[in-house]
């Protein structure tokens, strides 16, 4: 992990993005956390409120975790099985506190998983309740095209390739705004066997 002072790489539109902040063995750490989580709480295609499936997977860790159905977007203390899900592990509580010390402790920690074909539209995060709570972006795997966009729909947008390791603070008024992945570029990371890309994302929910 990187040192005591953190200091992003760069900042876009208020989001402060460390690249490679996870060197090579830290994130191998990561991607074996991410695994035990899986095998306690399994991937799932959410659907859209429109009925769609989103193309991309998911599951979370923590008290709450992120689910999506015909009843809308929310989260929940269960499982779509229903079985609670599994602690956050250590090593993402401690990536929390160095980069965000003065946060809240992260109540949901939601696993998205890229397939070569997966995206996520342009969405703001707003299932929260507090947004002076920050959200914790962290890359694994193959690069990713970022979308940021305004606190609107529409309007100017900036795209950045995130790789894998780099971590994005969505803080202060960036954590209101629009944001989306256009797509994963396959082949550009060793780090999952089958390819593909995991996002973990650290949240505080209540
Ligand atoms: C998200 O907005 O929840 C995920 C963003 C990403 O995959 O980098
Ligand atoms: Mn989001």
């Amino acid at each position: 992990m990187a040192n005591s002072d953190p200091k992003p790489t760069l900042n876009v539109r208020g989001m402060d993005v460390y690249k490679a902040y996870l060197g090579a063995q830290d994130q191998e750490r990561l991607l074996e956390r991410a695994r035990e989580i899986v095998a306690h709480a399994p991937l799932f295609s959410p659907i859209t409120a429109f009925g769609k499936p989103m193309s991309v997977k998911m599951t979370s860790a923590g008290a709450f975790g992120w689910v999506s159905d015909r009843r809308g977007y929310r989260y929940e203390r269960t499982h779509p099985n229903g079985t609670p899900w599994p602690p956050i592990p250590t090593q993402l509580r401690e990536i929390w506190s160095h980069l965000v010390p003065e946060a809240r402790d992260p109540e949901c920690c939601l696993l998205n998983f890229y397939g070569h074909d997966a995206r996520m539209g342009l969405h703001q995060d707003k299932d929260e309740t507090d947004f002076s709570q920050p959200v914790v972006s962290i890359s694994l795997g193959d690069d990713a095209l970022f979308r940021i966009g305004g606190e609107t729909r529409g309007g100017k947008t900036e795209s950045i390739w995130l790789t894998s390791g780099d971590v994005v603070v969505m803080g202060g008024a960036s954590r209101r705004l629009f944001h989306g992945i256009d797509r994963v570029k396959s082949g550009t990371s060793g780090l999952l066997s089958q390819g593909g890309r995991l996002n973990i994302t650290l949240r505080v929910v209540t």
